[in-house]
């Protein structure tokens, strides 16, 4: 088992490597895939940094090429990078599969130690150009599937380039996507992590808590962030983290805002617009209650049951204090509302 892992990790790595060349030194790559990374606005020196890559649009260059080396087609199958094709005979080279990966700029995924253990993969039409195009039933992005050295729902996507720094600095923000991480590394915030677009899991969140137990949520300013924001941090207060939420424009992810805006505008944004987790659900739920006093009194509610998330006593009746300030109720009904909520979860 120790074993296959390794030899899982040495295709991987071998993989990043052929990429990486594909998209610097190859006549495709360089059109095709470094165009769009300079479009992007990504250095030089980021591509190097999160060891980006460029699969060719052909069927099976890299697993020919894997083959050829002496990788055997089963260890290509369970590293999530040949797909199997129904019908071909074991041992014969030419039918065993092709590529998972094909025409797409690659974002290697690396383990907190940096062995790579799976690939993002993104076509390269922009969201809106795809859907009037060839394929337009192509996803945007392609990942590994779960293998043995990949499950998704226990990794964040930059972790490795980003620990030391979140360790230094004692706070870690927290972002849906591969190109948000990276524009904000080359914007010089190097503190941030990506859940990679599904929910946040309790994985995650210990994974962070390994290095700081400050979080701040920097999801996409749009009705889809928004609710995974509201998810994540009655998540993130379970597991005992203390969670900031910073919204964007609509329409705006950290990477396209911070394009727009440029790094200085986007820090002094990132202060401006932090909020602590019961003022950003307040306003959330309140925005949406509108005038009925039924739904406001029930925003109570819901932010008591956030309160209520956070394991230590002490910042539970921190928070209850500030929430009966800030929605002018009576501090003791909250309590007493909180208490029933506790007895409930138990
Ligand atoms: N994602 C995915 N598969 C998809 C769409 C999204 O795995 N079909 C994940 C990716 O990790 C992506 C993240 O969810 O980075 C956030 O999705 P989205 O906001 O749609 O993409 P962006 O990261 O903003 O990508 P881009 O700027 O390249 O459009
Ligand atoms: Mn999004
Ligand atoms: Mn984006
Ligand atoms: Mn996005
Ligand atoms: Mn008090």
């Amino acid at each position: 088992r120790q074993n296959e892992r390794e030899s899982l990790y040495i295709i991987l790595n071998f993989a990043k490597n052929f990429y990486r060349q594909q998209l610097e030194d190859s006549e495709e790559g360089q059109a095709v895939g470094l165009s769009y990374f300079r479009e992007r606005g990504f250095t030089n020196e980021i591509r190097k940094k999160f060891e980006l890559g460029y699969s060719l649009d052909t069927w099976d260059s890299f697993i020919r090429e894997a083959l050829e080396k002496g990788y055997s087609p089963e260890i290509l199958e369970k590293a999530g990078l040949l797909i199997h094709r129904e019908g071909s005979r074991p041992g014969d080279r030419q039918t065993t599969g092709y590529d998972r990966f094909r025409g797409r700029v690659i974002f290697p995924i690396h383990h907190v130690s940096g062995k790579v253990i799976a690939f993002g993969a993104r076509i390269l039409k922009s969201d809106k150009a795809n859907a009037n195009q060839k394929g337009a039933n192509q996803p945007k992005y392609l990942n590994s599937p779960e293998t043995d050295v990949y499950h998704k729902s226990d990794v964040l996507y930059g972790i490795f380039q980003a620990k030391n720094a979140i360790r230094q600095l004692d706070h870690c923000y927290l972002v849906e996507g591969y190109t948000d991480v990276i524009s904000l590394h080359q914007a010089g915030i190097e503190n941030v992590v990506a859940s990679s677009g599904t929910s946040l899991t309790v994985e995650q969140i210990r994974l962070i808590g390994r290095f700081t137990p400050n979080v701040t949520i920097l999801y996409d300013g749009d009705i889809a962030g928004i609710k995974a924001a509201l998810r994540g941090l009655d998540l993130v207060l379970e597991e005992g983290l203390n969670v900031n939420v910073v919204l964007f424009p609509d329409g705006d992810d950290p990477d396209s805002f911070v394009r727009k805006v440029g790094a200085e505008a986007f820090k002094v944004h990132l202060k401006k617009a932090s909020k602590d987790f019961i003022s950003f659900k307040t306003e959330i739920l309140l925005a949406d209650a509108g005038n009925d006093p039924f739904r406001q009194a029930a925003v109570i509610g819901d932010v008591v049951n956030s309160i209520v998330k956070i394991p230590d006593a002490i910042k539970r009746q921190v928070f209850f204090h500030r929430t009966s300030e800030m929605m002018k109720v009576d501090e003791q009904m909250l309590i007493t509302e909180g208490n029933k909520q506790l007895r409930k979860l138990q």
